[in-house]
């Protein structure tokens, strides 16, 4: 299978990645990412020396480097995106361009190449906050936040392209992810590195709000399930089955590192700040998938991994020194 790997130095794309390679032989993967601020090729540490994989470094909003990107490519996994909430808030431009008109181009690029799949990796954030019952696929989408809007334009952008020009994509929802390599400005990583450093956790309102953790290999695993069994012109939720609230999440943290809860900073919300997102999953565990990875095992092994991994993060930090300043201040 030869395979292109839109964003795959970032979290999701690097674990992907290693997992592709694991599980498939025959398995040939180019890796196209423009490594931003959170991509980096350490992510891709032990990949890169693998004769099965090729790394471009280039940008998914540059037609003519995606459609060389994408020559002689069976499948497309999408994951390329400004992938974090806040950093839309304080602008909103990199996120339109690369999710919403970077996603067209990608869209556009498989076209030409004729690929036989076309895996669109969007987000349970589409389907904005959650006050009832979990979300199923035919829901309404109701985006809150730019991250997520631009997100919703692109998933619903891949649909139309199946409807319009039958291209054969399928769409992810996953929820919430953890695990290692995730970029230092999400919840679990960042907190890590502030609690070592016994700096405060900023934690925005009253930290009640909930979120459904998803294990970046169980997620692995139902991406590659759906790029070979999903059904074209759908999409699928992905979640962890986990919901917590923040505070739960972090004490836990906190735990694990052998942190005072004292640390914890009660500092001005996120706007427009989704209180809850859950799914229902029925149809992916149709398909034979379900999570394996135990929450709490899971998210004290991933804090491990990050305490053991301080240079990587203090490099990772160093690339978003500008924003952290900016978001955090009086934060
Ligand atoms: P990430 O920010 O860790 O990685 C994104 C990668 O995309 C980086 O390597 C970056 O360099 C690359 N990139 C950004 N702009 C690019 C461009 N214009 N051209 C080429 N490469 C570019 O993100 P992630 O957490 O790995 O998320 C991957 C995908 O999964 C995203 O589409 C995101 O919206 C989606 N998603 C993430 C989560 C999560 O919890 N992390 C949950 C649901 C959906
Ligand atoms: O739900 C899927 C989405 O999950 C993905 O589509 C996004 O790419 C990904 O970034 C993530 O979005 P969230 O906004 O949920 O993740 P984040 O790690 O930024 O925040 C998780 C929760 O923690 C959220 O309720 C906000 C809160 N938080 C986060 C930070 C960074 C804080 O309280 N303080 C913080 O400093």
């Amino acid at each position: 299978m030869r395979l292109l790997v839109t964003g795959g130095a970032g979290f999701i794309g690097c674990n992907f990645v290693r997992h592709v390679l694991a599980q498939r032989r025959n398995a040939r993967v180019r890796v196209l990412d423009k490594l931003t601020y959170a991509g980096s090729i350490d992510n891709l540490e032990g990949v890169l020396d693998d004769p099965r994989v090729e790394f471009v470094q280039g940008d998914i909003c540059d037609q003519a480097a995606i459609e060389t990107a994408a020559e002689g490519a069976d499948f497309i996994v999408h994951l390329a995106a400004e992938s974090h909430v806040d950093r839309s808030i304080i602008s909103a431009e990199a996120a339109v361009q690369t999710n919403f008109v970077g996603s067209f181009r990608v869209f556009e690029a498989a076209r030409a190449a004729g690929v036989s799949r076309v895996l669109h990796v969007s987000t349970d954030e589409v389907y904005g906050a959650c006050e009832g019952e979990p979300f199923v696929e035919g829901d309404p989408l109701n985006p809150r936040n730019p991250y997520s809007a631009t997100k919703a334009g692109a998933d619903r952008l891949a649909h139309s392209y199946f409807v319009t020009h039958g291209l054969p994509v399928v769409i992810a929802r996953p929820s919430n992810n953890y695990g290692p390599w995730q970029y230092p400005e999400k919840l679990i990583p960042f907190f890590v590195w502030r609690a070592l450093s016994d700096e405060h956790l900023p934690v925005y309102g009253s930290g009640l709000q909930i979120r459904d953790w998803l294990h970046v290999l169980d997620h692995c695993r139902a991406l590659l399930l759906l790029l070979e069994a999903g059904e074209p012109g759908e999409a699928y939720n992905i979640h962890g089955g986990n919901e917590r609230p923040n505070l739960e999440t972090i004490r836990l943290i906190l735990d694990e590192l052998g942190k005072p809860e004292s640390l914890i900073r009660h500092v001005e919300d996120r706007p427009g700040h989704d209180v809850r997102y859950a799914m229902d999953a029925a149809k992916i565990t149709a398909l034979g998938w379900r999570p394996e990875i135990e929450w709490e095992t899971g998210i004290r092994a991933t804090v491990r991994w990050f305490a053991e991994h301080r240079e990587w993060m203090e490099r990772s930090v160093a690339r978003g020194k500008a924003y952290f300043e900016e978001w955090y201040a009086g934060r």
